[in-house]
């Protein structure tokens, strides 16, 4: 079992109907929750703010994963609903470094995301400053999509660059390409549909770690 890897289901797939109950059928076995902010500009789908995310009721950290433009505007209002970890995409602001130091003097930490079709070179500058990169390894904005495999070596070359930093990966991980990214040295695995669409929640979330 690699229990050096980190779990981080995305609630994206969990019924919003009774978020907190499907979160408490995960809590115990994950490290993290996955929390996908979209605004329907940056991406083309549209799903829920900070008074949502404060009603999650859990222990664990929660990781926010904001697919928005403008991710300055909703710093308070994440830190105040109870966000450990603000991840912006590179994509969406023209001062990254300027918005990682506001993340870290609200008290968060600070991560950046990169689409697809966005190079390694666009962080390379933020390395040393954020807490995590995740990269996105479908295009954002929904769930159950397929793994794009050029992913892989975006996470070798960012692991190149930093032995040390935090690499998480998102969309379309299941065993097979979970166990793919960690060899490529992700140290977070991010997955919505894979564990909350599965019959045996722990059994999908024990195959990650495998
Ligand atoms: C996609 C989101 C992902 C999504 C992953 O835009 O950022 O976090 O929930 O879903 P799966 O694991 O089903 O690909
Ligand atoms: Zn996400």
């Amino acid at each position: 079992m690699n229990s050096k890897v980190l779990i981080s289901p995305s609630i994206l797939s969990a019924d919003f109907g009774r978020l907190n109950d499907d979160i408490a059928t995960v809590e115990p076995h994950v490290d993290s929750l996955h929390v996908d902010v979209m605004d329907r500009h940056f991406v083309p789908n549209l799903t829920f703010g900070a008074p949502v995310v404060r009603c999650i009721k859990t222990s664990l950290p929660l990781e926010c994963h904001l697919m928005v433009e403008h991710p300055e505007n909703y710093l308070e209002d994440f830190q105040k609903a109870g966000a450990h970890l603000f991840i912006f995409h590179v994509e969406t602001t023209k001062d990254p470094l300027g918005l990682i130091s506001k993340i870290h003097e609200l008290g968060m930490k600070a991560g950046v995301s990169l689409n697809p079709e966005t190079p390694v070179s666009s962080v390379e500058g933020l390395l040393q400053d954020v807490d995590s990169v995740l990269v996105m390894s479908v295009h954002p904005g929904f769930g159950g999509q397929v793994f794009i495999p050029d992913a892989l070596d975006k996470i070798r070359h960012i692991r190149s660059l930093n032995v040390n930093l935090e690499i998480a990966v998102d969309g379309g991980i299941n065993a097979e390409t979970g166990k793919q990214c960690v060899e490529a040295g992700a140290t977070v695995l991010v997955a919505g549909s894979f564990i909350f669409g599965a019959a045996d929640r722990l059994a999908a979330i024990q195959s990650l770690r495998v």
